[in-house]
């Protein structure tokens, strides 16, 4: 058994695990900067545009998980994803939530997406010297495209002591997995494969269509933020825990088999979040660079 367990052992150090899950998989992420990008006033695109790396290709959806894959890298990074909330409680407020595992205030999901949107704020401003030194203002705008998804992923602000489902062990369909990476990545993947031809493209126009029309009274709601606040997670955070209890938790429980019913009741939830989160990371790239409208 030595040679087989020689090439265990080397699989393993040369394939990494499998990724664990960080916020909606890539094609979430994808799909939310893809609605996003096309949302954006002129003034907005072309910042962004600037800001991209090079090899994004002016394509903004090719980086959003980037967040995810510096996660490790930058350590600091990993609680900027999400937000712990008290058990069973179904609330969520900045002040008592918003921390990481030692305590530190403003380390969450909100938080971040508060630093990063002004960071941005000083994209162009005349005494931007000192601050362009201080900020690597496209990572502020990759790391902001990629929490404004994580944000609208309802696991993403779950109860703590299952780290958002995190430790809760389910079966979807035949396969083992834990109840986040249900709403990771699961629930799309299985749609991708039931109706929209197996990748993200007729998943987006889908949605596209339900901005535009079904949801396109509610849209203008999504965008707004109370007062004059340029970015309103704590809007998202709240929506976020109360569909958690409403639909990822309930019926979900520790070796739970989740299937059809599970399924086909909470696609429409996954659907309406990527949509949310497409529109508003436009919408608050749009109040941070300004409302220039192209054309
Ligand atoms: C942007 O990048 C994504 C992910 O790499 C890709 O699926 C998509 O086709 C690209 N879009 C364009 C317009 O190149
Ligand atoms: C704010 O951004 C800086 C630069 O990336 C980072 O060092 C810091 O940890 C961030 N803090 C939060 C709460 O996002
Ligand atoms: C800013 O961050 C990007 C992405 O990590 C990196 O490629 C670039 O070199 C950084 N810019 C500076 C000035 O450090
Ligand atoms: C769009 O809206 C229709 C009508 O409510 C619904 O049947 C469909 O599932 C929605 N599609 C998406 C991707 O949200
Ligand atoms: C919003 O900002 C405007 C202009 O700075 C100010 O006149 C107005 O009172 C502010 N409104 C609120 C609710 O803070
Ligand atoms: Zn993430």
């Amino acid at each position: 058994m030595a040679p087989l367990l020689l090439v265990l052992l080397l699989a393993a150090a040369v394939s990494p695990l499998p990724a664990p899950a960080h916020g909606w998989g890539v094609d979430g992420h994808l799909m939310i900067c893809q609605i996003a990008q096309s949302r954006l006033s002129g003034a907005a695109a072309a910042a962004v545009k600037a800001l991209l790396p090079r090899d994004a290709g002016g394509n903004l959806s090719s980086v959003c998980s980037w967040a995810d894959n510096v996660r490790f890298r930058y350590h600091w990074s990993a609680p900027l994803h999400f937000i712990d909330t008290p058990d069973n409680l179904c609330g969520y407020s900045y002040d008592r939530d918003c921390k990481d595992n030692d305590g530190v205030k403003g380390r969450c999901v909100a938080g971040a997406i508060n630093n990063y949107t002004s960071q941005l704020l000083t994209y162009g401003s005349s005494s931007s010297h000192s601050s362009s030194a201080q900020y690597n203002l496209t990572q502020a705008l990759l790391f902001l495209s990629h929490f404004m998804g994580d944000i609208h992923q309802p696991l993403h602000v779950g109860f703590t002591s299952d780290r958002g489902g995190n430790t809760i062990d389910v079966h979807w369909y035949k396969r083992k997995t834990v109840l986040h990476h249900v709403w990771d990545a699961s629930i799309i993947e299985t749609a991708e494969d039931d109706y929209y031809d197996r990748g993200t493209a007729e998943f987006v126009d889908a949605l596209t269509k339900n901005i535009t029309g079904e949801w396109s009274e509610k849209v203008q709601g999504w965008e707004e933020c109370s007062k004059n606040q340029t970015a309103c997670p704590d809007i998202y955070a709240s929506e976020s825990i109360t569909a958690a209890c409403d639909w990822a938790y309930k019926n979900a429980k520790e070796d739970s088999t989740l299937g059809d019913a599970y399924f086909g009741s909470r696609l429409p939830v996954v659907s309406l979040r990527l949509a949310q989160g497409g529109v508003r990371l436009a919408a608050t790239l749009n109040r941070i660079f300004g409302e220039t409208k192209t054309a």
